[in-house]
């Protein structure tokens, strides 16, 4: 995810600019830059790719070494709208090059922005949404901000829908620099004698341990004398800052115990970053992907193909486009795709599935399915990755950087990314109605919250996990969607606790493996499907008669199979169909806890790579 330092005072700014930098580098990133005041101009320096590329273009330039250079912005960042480089980077400048601007988030309406400043006559150098906010904060200082910089920050943010966190630096004003925050995080440092932005505390933890943690709509003033802090409103807020006490790697972890966990937190953000900037007056729009009634009616099949998660997250968009659109869906493990002559036809449309974007064996697979004839729509999380500069038409998910090994919050973003086009096409083909389809989109506006509601059962799945970690082999049992969830859940169980574990459709497991199922076997049962519990519960007596203790993760809706459960895990309410991108959240925590609990390193798992680049 992008990151962001900000200093005022009285050293050297670029030095703890680009060390504050490095100590986000964990956060992942593709390039970066600096916004400075000197001589009363701003001077922007960007590079695309590693911190080390711009620190020698600054050292070589001299700026590096220089003395008289105080108050400065800068960023790293993590590509979004636009590959990743040198003119995609941050800081951003105005029409004048007076104001620049540094930005982490999403500005959801910056289409409708651009036009309304491109009808002014404003030029964009980059294919950014922050770009927007540049010329934004110039249109209103000298149109009606009456050349202050802070008003005209607040008419901005007025007009901005979506996230940020903002660092804004004015040629006018070398002594001071802004900032703001909504739905993106930013923290002020308290130095002596100066003062700091940051995106995440480690960028400055080593001149401070005095933040404060601005909240949604705040507006900062950073002089090196004082911070002045703002309420939507511009009234003035007093607040005390906190003071740190943790070491930087505990606080790069943003104060979790693994990666893991923080990016298991960072679902319900990574959700609706994913899924609201594409939904505009009740409908979808995907940045780079669009076929017509016409074009889907001519599709003899879909085949997604991924390997891992990604593949498991295929499995459940094959139950839901099936459901929708009655087009056949097939998935391949990307593996077993290349090698076993699939049949392709120049009316399939292959999906292909990949967090890093990286992965050789789904790389080889699309490239195989394009030399067939088949048209590419790749769901990737990394911008500028080979899959997605390879693929025809592109739909990025807004995971940010995942870090631990095992994938988290990367795989609800791919079901989200997979509903929203399953409610796409099924509307253009015209089998949901606009009422239909409004529907389903204020479900899917709502699946944040709901997965900040499952995430408070932490401390359930905490305690199941520390009776039952000594489990030799775990069952994950479930019917339709809930099989296809069960799938993942199992894999993620067995990579990081190294439990032997398996998924098995409900009505599978007596044709063999129920062989295996003794005195306390331990089989979890997602239970999301309402029409199927009373077929999940006669298997879950089948398998409580030789001895199974079961983990029922339930709806409401389902509830009435809690009599068959030893414990159970209450989900809220959920649209039946979309139930896996909230029930897989316990069955992630679950295989974190029984990990913990084995003393086993969470975050790198023995044996795993984070991007298998080989074949
Ligand atoms: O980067 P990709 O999504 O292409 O990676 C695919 C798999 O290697 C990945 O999902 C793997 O299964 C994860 N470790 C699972 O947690």
């Amino acid at each position: 995810m992008c990151g962001i330092v900000g200093y005022v005072g009285s050293e050297s700014v670029l030095p703890i600019l680009l060390d504050g930098l490095s100590r986000l580098e964990y956060r992942g990133y593709d390039s970066a830059g600096v916004a400075f005041i000197e001589n009363g101009q701003v001077d922007v320096q960007k590079k695309k790719g590693r911190i080390l590329n711009l620190r020698e273009k600054l050292a070589d330039s001299g700026l590096l070494a220089r003395q008289d250079i105080h108050i400065g912005i800068g960023h790293t960042r993590w590509a979004t709208h636009g590959a990743p480089s040198d003119e995609n980077s941050h800081p951003h400048l105005s029409a004048s090059g007076r104001i620049a601007v540094v930005h982490n988030g999403i500005i959801e309406n910056y289409l409708e922005l651009k036009r309304f400043l491109q009808e002014r006559g404003f030029e964009f150098a980059s294919e950014t949404d922050t770009e927007v906010i540049a010329h934004l904060l110039e249109y209103h200082y000298e149109e009606d901000a009456g050349q202050d910089i802070l008003e005209a920050v607040r008419r901005t943010l007025s007009d901005l829908e979506g996230s940020y966190a903002l660092g804004v630096l004015c040629a006018d004003d070398p002594e001071q620099f802004i900032a703001a925050r909504q739905d993106s995080p930013l923290v002020l440092g308290l130095g002596e004698g100066c003062n700091f932005i940051a995106s995440d505390i480690p960028a400055i933890l080593s001149h401070t341990r005095k933040i404060i943690i601005m909240e949604d709509r705040e507006v900062a003033r950073l002089t090196k004398e004082a911070i002045e802090l703002f309420d939507a409103f511009g009234q003035p807020v007093k607040r005390e800052p906190l003071l740190v006490t943790w070491d930087s790697e505990a606080a790069e972890k943003g104060g979790y115990e693994h990666f893991m966990m923080k990016e298991m937190h960072e679902e319900p953000r990574a959700v609706r970053d994913t899924v609201l900037p594409r939904i505009r007056d009740n409908r979808i729009r995907f940045e780079n992907f669009q076929m017509d009634r016409q074009a889907l009616e001519n599709l003899d099949r879909i085949r997604i193909v991924a390997c891992g998660t990604a593949a498991h997250a295929g499995i459940v968009g094959k139950y839901v486009i099936e459901a929708l659109c009655r087009i056949p869906v097939e998935v391949d493990v990307a593996s077993e795709f290349r090698y076993r002559n699939p049949i392709i036809t120049e009316r399939t449309l292959t999906i292909i599935i990949s967090q890093s974007g990286e992965t050789l064996d789904t790389l080889a697979a699309m490239r195989e399915a394009k030399r067939l004839g088949s048209q590419i729509l790749a769901i990737v999380n990394v911008v500028g990755s080979s899959i997605a500069r390879e693929a025809d038409h592109v739909i990025y998910t807004a995971a940010g950087p995942e870090i631990a090994v095992a994938s988290t919050k990367a795989y609800n973003t791919q079901l989200a990314a997979l509903y929203l086009l399953a409610f796409q096409m099924a509307h253009t083909l015209g089998r949901i109605d606009d009422a239909e389809l409004k529907d389903y989109l204020e479900k899917m506006t709502n699946l944040p919250s709901l997965l900040e509601t499952t995430l408070a059962h932490q401390d359930d799945l905490q305690r199941f996990a520390a009776a039952h970690f000594n489990a030799h082999s775990i069952f994950f049992i479930g019917r339709g969607l809930d099989y296809a969830l069960s799938m993942e859940a199992s894999l993620k169980l067995k990579e990081i606790s190294y439990i032997h574990s398996e998924a098995y459709a409900g009505g599978e497991l007596k044709h063999g493996t129920i062989a295996l199922i003794e005195e306390g076997t331990l089989v979890v049962c997602p239970m999301t499907q309402p029409q199927l519990v009373e077929k999940m519960i006669s298997n879950i007596r089948e398998v409580k008669a030789r001895g199974a203790v079961i983990l029922g993760i339930l709806t409401p809706d389902c509830m009435r199979a809690a009599e068959v459960c030893d414990q159970v895990i209450e989900l809220p309410q959920i649209d039946p169909l979309l139930a896996p991108v909230v029930a897989v959240t316990p069955t992630q925590l679950f295989a974190y806890y029984m990990t913990v609990n084995k003393g086993f390193d969470v975050d790198k798992p023995r044996n795993l790579a984070k991007s298998v680049t080989v074949e």
